[in-house]
């Protein structure tokens, strides 16, 4: 899949050339997880797996959406209506059509055809790929006047409001703002980020997709983030200067545990610990200090597993797997949870031998053949010449 195939796809289907094509990328997340709805930091960054969309104004109103992996067409009504759809994945078009019209955005109508090689349901993004990648497209288009980040927050908007997934400003994020080589720091309180070299010789990023896909992840997702809400209410009560878990220290939230529940302690504790990892993984990555890194990757999955609770046994299985292998550095359950991919930091020269001796273990283990996609961090969503 590329550029090339959606567009004749297009020409194919609305007997005409489009009139833009962009690039939207996936994502992988460096560390910080379960950090961007807490106001902390994230580490991402875009990657070279992405959607393509080719797309045309139309003249109508209308919206016609074809997704060539699915090979299933969507047409609106003939003035634009957009209300929640019977085909899932329309809806994460209409989602920022809708916020866009709320903010009084002009829109007419739009033919998208789009198609790519993000894994779905492994925790890589493609929706917000998706999201954030029509909403690039109708700026161009229609010149909204858009900057990355407004499409970042409508996308986000799309999702929140429209799709009903509760999700952080991530994933958006890294597939609009990203640069070549680099993982960018966000804050997500401010919005302020920071791109950091990935200057790794010798070493590879590599995800391992257990192939169990995440279907527990929105309503687990959103009980989370309720759970991390009332650890903000508590805490509140004893210094009203908090307003996220950003702003609680480890020190504080140990002084007042006995008023949390247990399980809402726990939550905390890891968020807490997991923003202030973040930020010692970013000075690790300025000292080209791997061995750090790596460790700081492992803690982040000991946390997700035992005080999160976000992880799965196959996930478990490959995050031992890597940690009993001395050519891994570091490795972690990535993104929302409940299956999906882990990343992995490998020594590049005993990179065949970790995906062959990792897969063998999974097949015999679980019965499940492990897909395995070595990463390159790419540029952020663009449009195609
Ligand atoms: C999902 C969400 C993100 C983020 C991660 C966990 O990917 O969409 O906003 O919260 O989970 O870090």
């Amino acid at each position: 899949m590329n550029a090339n195939t959606v567009n004749s796809a297009f020409e194919s289907r609305f007997s005409t050339a489009p009139d833009i094509t962009v690039r939207a990328p996936g994502r992988i997340n460096l560390i910080g997880e379960h950090t961007d709805y807490n106001g902390g930091f994230v580490l991402p960054a875009a990657i070279d797996k992405a959607i393509w969309l080719a797309a045309g104004k139309r003249a109508d109103g209308r919206f016609a959406f074809y997704a060539l992996d699915l090979d299933d067409y969507f047409l609106s009504d003939d003035v634009g209506t957009v209300f929640q759809e019977q085909h899932k994945w329309a809806n994460y078009l209409l989602g920022v059509i809708s916020e866009a019209r709320k903010d009084g955005l002009l829109i007419g109508g739009l033919n998208v055809v789009f198609g790519g090689d993000v894994p779905l349901g492994a925790g890589l993004s493609s929706s917000a790929a998706l999201e954030s990648g029509t909403m690039f497209v109708l700026n161009e288009l229609y010149q909204l006047g858009l900057s990355r980040m407004d499409i970042v927050r409508l996308a986000q908007r799309g999702e929140n409001n429209f799709v009903g997934m509760k999700c952080g400003i991530m994933d958006m994020f890294a597939s609009v703002i990203s640069r070549e080589n680099t993982v960018v720091r966000l804050d997500c309180r401010s919005l302020e980020y920071a791109y950091f070299p990935f200057d790794a010789p010798g070493f590879s990023l590599v995800l391992c997709d257990s192939g169990v896909k995440h279907t527990l992840v929105d309503s687990e997702y959103n009980t989370r983030r309720a759970e991390c809400e009332e650890g903000v209410a508590v805490l509140k009560k004893y210094d009203s200067g908090i307003s996220s878990l950003r702003d609680v220290s480890p020190a504080l939230l140990k002084k007042h545990e006995q008023m949390l529940r247990p399980v809402v302690f726990r939550r905390c504790k890891y968020v807490v610990e997991e923003i202030a990892r973040v930020e010692l993984a970013c000075a690790a990555l300025q000292r080209n200090d791997f061995a750090t890194l790596g460790q700081l990757m492992f803690q982040t999955h000991d946390g997700l597993n035992l005080e999160y609770e976000v992880s799965v046994p196959e996930i478990n299985f490959l995050v031992e797997t890597a940690r009993n292998n001395p050519a891994v550095l570091g490795a972690r359950m990535m993104g929302g949870g409940f299956g999906g991919c882990t990343i992995n930091l490998v020594k590049t020269e005993a990179l065949e031998d970790f995906i062959q001796t990792t897969s063998v273990s999974y097949a015999t283990k679980f019965g499940i053949t492990l897909k395995t996609y070595p990463v390159k961090l790419t540029a952020g969503t663009s449009v195609i010449k």
